[in-house]
């Protein structure tokens, strides 16, 4: 099998001498910073490709602009932020991919940004760079943090822009944007759209009949043994939640608001779509060659399952180009109606974006679409890893040889948005679900960096505010004091869990557990039910919703406040975060009558991430 790729073909938008507008509107920016002599694009061009990831998107996009900058007789080099630091030269242009992550860099970047934060006038002149940031709106105050402050920080120290930076948004569209930039970018060495090197490149996919397939590890990726693994909620009144135990390596450590990063494999429902749709069986075996993505290369040949199993995303929104290129091998009527998604901004948000439609969907929708295996394969991103909060404490297994760490999770299951009788399954949930116990998980501790841990003193107060499997980091936080107070019950301080449920018989996830904790003094819980809660719930005003039992409550917080407590957010940033955000600034007004809603959100600024942490999910 084989397919060539005409990646100088996409919309070019560089154009050589101008000033182009790619990611802030008119006037946000001076042009003088912009650097507009295009002398120096030329074939061979050396670029330094710095980016700084967690999770792997940006990593990602590294790679596909080595990639894609190879294929177009650059001569490009990746590395992380922190290997780049001191490492610019007027010599190589430099472009800087990076996140945010509650406002700070990502761990591979924390150096480099400290690096340039710390840098002198004129220390980086004649350095010639551009950004490019990903963020979630959803992270209000600290949208684009990092990406603007690298954008911001480099032409203070006399570094030059290529082109203007770009800052896209997770929750939207991000590919499309960044197919744009980046050829704007290459456009922008090679002299413009018209002098783009048509590419040599070829990608080939040989299928051959099944040989030993190499597996493909990351190098910090550790093995860690499911001990138990349970439902804990049916999914009556929404996902169902489930508690996995799993035994560390000896010597992993971590602490109560840590991390668990994991490397799934795709539910083998949806390999086995691909696999039908190319007209594969699972076993034969996939060579890869003509391309430098290593996720694709690495480990030689590999069978259909492996390669679609362990390496791809298979269910990423498919972009606008993609479904050009889709469109281009389709036949009659379906060629028109793949072409129509595409066509207005308008149209591909409603059909593509918010049915969440990836390359798969479309090609089984649309069946006269000749797309080869190659080109199909060329399409996709590398798997990520998903990380889940550590809902367990380590002290609880301190007899044993290796610790243990729970997760506490949704399992993602629904009909697809996409529709058409497909069923949704989410990579990483599905995968943790269907381990039995004694199977192996791909995992590593991460550690938070966000102050989402206990004060060092168990005697200073906390409030914790969860809903769902948001309650995850704050079990561990219970646990470690439950098993202090069994040693001695007076070192700790007062800690309140406002617990956000639906139905109390369904989801109110360890109730058992959390009440006997509270008679060990390691908590007082104070479940909201949304839909449901018991009958006489302990003689109080019913509240369905954390923030209004928190206000009915709010003398207790202040108190606890006044005497340094510190305050806990898990679940979803759209409505837990929100909500909580709002009644911890009107509690906090009561204090202060002739504050105002603007001191009261200074005030919250300012104590973020020391008295008051919050860690989302989505
Ligand atoms: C710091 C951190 C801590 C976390 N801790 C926890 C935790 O303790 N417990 C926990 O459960 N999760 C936690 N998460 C979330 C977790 O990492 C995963 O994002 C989550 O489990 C979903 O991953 P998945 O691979 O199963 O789904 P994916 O395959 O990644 O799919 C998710 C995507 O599918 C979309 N989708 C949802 N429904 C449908 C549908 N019907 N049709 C089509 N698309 C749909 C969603 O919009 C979303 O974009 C945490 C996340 C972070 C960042
Ligand atoms: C725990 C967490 C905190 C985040 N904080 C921010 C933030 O403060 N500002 C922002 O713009 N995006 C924030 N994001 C979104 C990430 O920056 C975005 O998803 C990015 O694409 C991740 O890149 P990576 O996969 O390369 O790590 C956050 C995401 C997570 C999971």
């Amino acid at each position: 099998m084989r397919a060539v790729r005409r990646p100088g073909k996409g919309r070019m938008v560089g154009i050589p001498g101008d000033f182009q507008e790619t990611g802030e509107k008119s006037g946000d920016r001076k042009r003088s910073t912009v650097v507009r002599s295009l002398d120096e694009g030329r074939v061979g061009q050396s670029l330094l490709i710095l980016y700084g990831s967690n999770a792997g998107t940006c990593r990602y996009l590294a790679e596909d602009l080595e990639t894609t900058a190879r294929d177009r007789g650059f001569n490009p080099e990746v590395k992380t932020m922190d290997e780049g630091t001191e490492q610019l030269s007027k010599d190589v242009p430099v472009v800087i991919i990076t996140p945010s992550y509650e406002g700070k860099p990502a761990d591979n970047a924390k150096k480099f940004v400290a690096w340039l934060e710390a840098g002198k006038p004129d220390s980086l002149k004649e350095v010639r760079f551009a950004v490019f940031g990903s963020g979630n709106s959803e992270w209000m105050n600290t949208f684009h943090r990092i990406p603007k402050l690298v954008d911001e920080m480099m032409p203070k120290l006399g570094a030059k822009r290529l082109i203007q930076s770009k800052f896209v948004d997770v929750k939207e569209d991000p590919t499309g944007p960044w197919e744009d930039w980046r050829d704007e970018l290459l456009a922008f060495f090679s002299g413009g759209p018209q002098s783009v090197i048509a590419t040599t490149a070829e990608l080939e996919v040989t299928v051959k009949k099944p040989e030993t397939a190499d597996v493909l590890a990351g190098e910090e990726i550790l093995t860690g043994l499911v001990k138990e693994n349970k439902q804990i909620a049916g999914s009556e009144v929404g996902s169902a939640k489930r508690h996995i135990e799993i035994e560390l390596p000896e010597g992993v450590t971590y602490e109560p608001g840590d991390y668990l990063a994991v490397l799934p494999t795709n539910p083998p429902d949806i390999i086995r779509r691909v696999a039908s749709r190319f007209g594969l069986n699972m076993d034969d075996i996939v060579t890869v060659k003509g391309t430098s993505k290593g996720f694709l290369t690495t480990g030689g040949p590999s069978t259909v399952v492996e390669i679609l199993g362990a390496r791809v995303e298979l269910g990423t929104i498919a972009s606008k180009r993609q479904i050009e290129a889709i469109a281009k091998a389709a036949e009659g009527s379906e060629q028109q109606k793949l072409r129509d998604l595409a066509s207005s901004e308008d149209t591909f948000v409603k059909e593509v974006i918010d049915k969440r439609m990836s390359v798969l969907d479309l090609l089984e929708d649309h069946p006269s679409a000749k797309l080869s295996f190659a080109a199909y394969l060329d399409m996709l991103r590398p798997l990520t890893l998903r990380q889940y909060s550590i809902s367990s404490s380590p002290l609880a297994t301190l007899s044993e040889r290796s610790e243990l760490a729970s997760l506490t999770y949704d399992v993602h299951s629904a009909p697809a948005r996409s529709g058409n009788g497909r069923l949704f399954q989410g990579v990483a949930s599905t995968y943790l679900a269907t381990r039995a116990v004694g199977s192996r998980i791909r995992c590593f501790v991460r550690h938070s960096n966000t102050g989402f841990h206990l004060p060092n003193n168990p005697s200073t107060p906390i409030i914790m505010i969860a809903a769902g499997t948001g309650v995850a980091p704050m079990r561990g936080f219970i646990q470690q004091r439950a098993c202090i107070a069994a040693n001695n019950r007076n070192a700790l301080g007062p800690a309140l869990l406002y617990f956000g449920c639906r139905d109390y018989e369904s989801d109110f996830l360890y109730a058992d557990e959390l009440r006997e904790w509270e008679t060990l003094g390691a908590v007082q819980v104070r479940p909201a039910f949304s839909r449901r809660g018991p009958p006489n719930a302990d003689g109080k005003t019913e509240c369905k919703y954390t923030h209004e039992r928190m206000w009915e409550e709010r003398e207790e917080i202040r108190d606890l406040f006044r005497k340094g407590a510190k305050v806990y957010v898990c679940g979803s940033a759209s409505k837990l975060a929100k909500s909580t955000n709002e009644v911890t600034k009107r509690i906090w007004r009561t204090a202060f009558p002739e504050k105002t809603e603007e001191d009261a959100e200074q005030w919250l600024e300012g104590i973020r991430e020391v008295r008051y942490v919050s860690d989302v999910f989505d």
